[in-house]
Formats: C-alpha cells, structure tokens, sequence
C-alpha cells in the first residue's frame, strides 16, 4: 500500500488540474513499491504512468500558448483546436458601438452567477460578420482573454468534410461540452455550411447539420459563450440570424481608427522622419486591420534587421501602398 499522504496529493493535485504534480505523486509511489520490492507492481504502474502521460501529451497550440483536450474528449481532438489567450479587448481597435456590445457581454458574464440567480441569462451568444481581416477571430479570442477562460475552435470544415456521415453527432458533442467545460466556443468561417451547398455535397444533409446547429444553439443554457463568425454572411440561412442575442458588423476601419492601429501596433518604437499619419491614413483607406499590422510589422523588422534606431516612414508607406495594389 502507498502512503496515504502520497494518495491525498494524487488526488489533491487531480482536483486542481496539477498535471505535473500528479504524475509526479503517481511515480513516488510506483518508486515506494519498488522499494518495498513489489517489482512486478512498480513496473506496472510505471508503464500505465507512461501511457497516461503520451496520450496528455497531445497538445493543441496557439502563439505559443498550449492547452491540452481533457482526455475524456480526445475524440474532439480532430474537430476543436483549443487556445488560451492573452489578449483583451484593450489590444482592439474598435468601433465605439461594436466595443460597448463587447464590454456589455464581458461584464454580463464577469457576473453570470448573479444573473443565473434571478433566472436571467447573460449575453452569450454572438454572430459576427465582416470582410477578411476586421477582428472577428481576434474578438473571440480577447473575450476569452478577458474572462480568464479557453478558445474552443470549431472546425466546421473537419465537421462536414471528414464526418459527413456523423457530423450531426459531433455537433452535438461539441455543445454537450459546453455546460461542464466554459469557454468561448468560436464558429469560425460559419459560411463553410452554406458555401458547402454549392460543392456537390448532399444539400440534405448539410441541411440537416444546420438544423442540428439551430436547434442545439437554440437548447443550450451553459454558462459558456458561443461566437458564429463569418465574411458570407449571405450564404447564411436566415433562421440563423435570430438565434443570436446579437449580430455584430465589423467594418473596415475608418482613417481615425486606421491612425489608431498604426500607433498601437509600433507604439514601442519612433519613426525616422516626422510622420504624417492623416496622409498615411487617407493612404491606407480601404485596407483591413489584418494589412495594416502586416505593414507595421515588415517595418519593425526591418527596424530591428537593419540595427537601425528608428523605423523608416517611407518604407510603411510603400508597404501600405502596396498592399492596396
Ligand atoms: N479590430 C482590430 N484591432 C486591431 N487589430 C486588428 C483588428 N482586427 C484585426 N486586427 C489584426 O488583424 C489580424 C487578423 O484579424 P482577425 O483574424 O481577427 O480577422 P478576421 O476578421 O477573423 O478575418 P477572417 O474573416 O479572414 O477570418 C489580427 O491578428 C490583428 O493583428
Ligand atoms: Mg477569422
């Protein structure tokens, strides 16, 4: 027998999610029962030891931020790509409308279980639409940055091309997780079930899968959040649309917000020559956010590649220009 002080920080360390800890009691105590010499035990406790810690060890990444799928839903594996952001609504430049939404719901559900006491629900349910590049992915990851809780990333595409045949039932595995595990379930590419429509597969049963959608979002009561996102948003079926507590539309950034984004993305460093950023920003018109920080990051590069102080105005110029052809 292993010593009760070993058991309880087996299952203290299971209760916190102390992976390392408890892997580390786990071999305290196979190494206790060598010692006592029951080799056959010690061994065979090593061995599912190490099975354990490989099949943990199928890890999800984001930007350098791992989150492990709880082994219970390994099989989701394939379908949720799993993040842990760091990112908050400050890093966004918004639209003073689009950002009063995003704050309501963030301290809606910063007090979900106040709410849920008087029987009322807080805003959890998005669909947010607009051109490439305007901050939908990134909002959904600054909400989950902001309430401290996971990315959960629907791969649509996996659900329907891989699994035609039971998507249906991965859908609905996808939402049976959302009571037990919170976290901002993003939709990503939400159009991938109407463009899917036109590419000869069974209009039936994309349909279906829709309807499954329709109805799970419309049942669902769960504490965690769900984000639909999407630049096709005509492709949509419009019984999707009232499902929603609210549909977003993100534009492209105005010049004011353009000026915005170019001083946060550099806001470490100085230009060389004085910058016009009105000029800049008539310039850069018609750009997303998504060209705008690719432009200011070749110009930081090159900043740090070419050792020298400052960043070159001209060159982010020329590198928005560029970006409009
Ligand atoms: N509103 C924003 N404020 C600041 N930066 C932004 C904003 N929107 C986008 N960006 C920048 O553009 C990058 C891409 O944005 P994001 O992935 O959110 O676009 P998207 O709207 O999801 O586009 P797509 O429709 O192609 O998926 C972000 O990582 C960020 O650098
Ligand atoms: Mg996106």
């Amino acid at each position: 027998m292993a010593a009760s002080d070993q058991i309880k920080s087996l299952i203290k360390s299971f209760g916190e999610s102390d992976e390392d800890r408890f892997f580390a009691s786990a071999m305290q105590i196979a190494a206790s029962e060598a010692r006592r010499g029951h080799n056959n035990i010690a061994q065979e406790l090593k061995s599912l030891i190490e099975t354990a810690r490989k099949s943990r060890s199928n890890l999800q990444f984001d930007q350098g931020k791992i989150v492990n799928m709880p082994p219970s839903r390994r099989e989701l594996n394939e379908l949720v790509e799993v993040f842990q952001p760091r990112i908050s609504l400050s890093n966004m430049v918004l639209e003073k409308s689009i950002l009063n939404k995003l704050s309501k719901l963030i301290s809606e559900q910063k007090k979900w279980e106040l709410l849920r006491h008087h029987n009322l629900f807080p805003i959890r349910k998005l669909l947010l639409i607009g051109a490439p590049g305007t901050g939908k992915t990134m909002t959904a990851h600054a909400i989950a940055g902001e309430l401290d809780i996971p990315v959960f990333v629907i791969r649509l595409d996996g659900i329907l091309s891989k699994y035609m045949g039971e998507s249906i039932a991965k859908l609905r595995l996808i939402f049976d997780m959302m009571p037990s595990q919170r976290a901002v379930y993003l939709f990503d590419e939400f159009d991938s079930i109407g463009s899917h429509r036109n590419q000869g597969h069974d209009v039936g049963e994309i349909k279906r899968i829709l309807n499954s959608f329709l109805v799970n979002i419309e049942k669902d009561i769960s504490n965690s959040i769900i984000i639909a996102a999407t630049n096709l948003p005509e492709s949509l079926d419009v019984a999707l649309f009232r499902r929603f507590d609210d549909v977003i539309k993100y534009p492209l950034p105005i010049e004011s917000e353009i000026i915005v984004a170019i001083k946060k993305y550099t806001q470490s460093y100085s230009f060389d020559t004085r910058i016009n950023y009105k000029t800049i920003a008539k310039g850069a018109k018609g750009l997303n956010f998504s060209d705008i920080a690719k432009a200011c990051e070749t110009v930081v590069k090159e900043k740090i590649l070419s050792g020298s102080q400052k960043l070159n105005t001209s060159l982010l110029i020329d590198t928005l220009n560029s970006k409009k052809s």
